[in-house]
């Protein structure tokens, strides 16, 4: 099995998950993580002080920084940043950092919010051990631009792109941004300091793009076109259905689509908005 995303955060969770086969982070990792000597730097307090978390959140997101790039195995690394990813993502009201500074108003008791982010990513470390399985395969996790992934011969293409909606936006740097920057310390990620969210610049991408993305779509079905396709979507995406499953017909003797009503729940237990959509299933083969 491959797996692959251009964005480094979500190749790192692949690589613990899905290349990793057998690597478990035993309690001699957990504790070398969890070492308490100060940090040898402060680029996450000096930053993100009164943007996300709090300032003992922040100072343990540095001196854990450090101690990953002490774990000498790339898998026990990968688990390490999937459970802290994880961790940052619970921390955080709404699980997006689009949204900083003081976020009391979000506070609706749960208990995810309570936690600080090192307690989070003790309960998470578990939940990442046992998430390890071996389906007997050597799997592969990349990072890497769809339309420059090496031509590998695959059965089956899972592809679960961004798409257009209609309103709002998709980009996932925006979304994210803490964890890529995260990721890699920030080294060779300037942050906007312009920004109240502490950005990075965002990573092109034509599914973002109107004027791109049916272009997009096509080439990326042509890519697969000797592999059997599943794409996920849904239906307050930008292009719509019928034209989806016009494109997919250029490259596919047969396209066949599943559907199923889903609804979304925004923000707190309090104050939720729902959207109802249906999201699809289109197989191509
Ligand atoms: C809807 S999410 C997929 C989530 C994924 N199914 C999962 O469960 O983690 C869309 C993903 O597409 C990635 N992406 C967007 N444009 C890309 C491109 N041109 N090449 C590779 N990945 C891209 C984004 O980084 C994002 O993680």
């Amino acid at each position: 099995m491959i797996a692959s995303d251009f964005m480094n955060f979500s190749s790192l969770v692949a690589r613990a998950t899905i290349a990793n086969n057998k690597v478990h982070l035993d309690g001699k990792a957990i504790r070398r993580l969890i070492d308490g000597t100060p940090p040898a730097h402060n680029f996450i307090e000096q930053n993100f002080d009164g943007v996300f978390y709090t300032r003992d959140d922040l100072k343990f997101l540095d001196r854990i920084s450090g101690n990953i790039r002490q774990l000498q195995d790339p898998y026990e690394q990968a688990l390490a940043f999937a459970a802290l990813f994880r961790s940052c993502l619970k921390r955080q009201p709404r699980g997006v950092f689009t949204i900083s500074g003081d976020l009391s108003h979000y506070d609706d008791g749960r208990r995810d919010l309570r936690l600080s982010v090192e307690e989070h990513f003790l309960e998470q470390i578990e939940v990442y051990n046992n998430a390890v399985f071996d389906n007997g395969r050597r799997n592969k996790a990349l990072r890497s631009d769809i339309f420059q992934l090496s031509n590998e011969r695959v059965d089956l293409v899972y592809l679960d792109p961004p798409y257009v909606p209609r309103s709002d936006d998709n980009c996932y740097t925006k979304r994210y941004h803490f964890l890529e920057g995260l990721s890699c310390y920030w080294q060779g990620l300037p942050i906007d300091k312009t920004t109240k969210v502490k950005k990075i610049a965002k990573r092109y991408t034509p599914f973002s793009y109107r004027k791109e993305a049916v272009d997009a779509f096509d080439r990326m079905f042509g890519r697969f076109a000797k592999s059997k396709i599943a794409l996920s979507y849904s239906s307050n995406g930008f292009p719509d259905l019928d034209q989806l499953v016009e494109l997919m017909g250029k490259h596919k003797s047969s396209v066949t689509v599943f559907e199923k009503p889903h609804r979304y729940h925004f923000g707190t237990h309090s104050k939720v908005a729902r959207a109802n959509v249906v999201e699809y299933l289109i197989v191509g083969q």
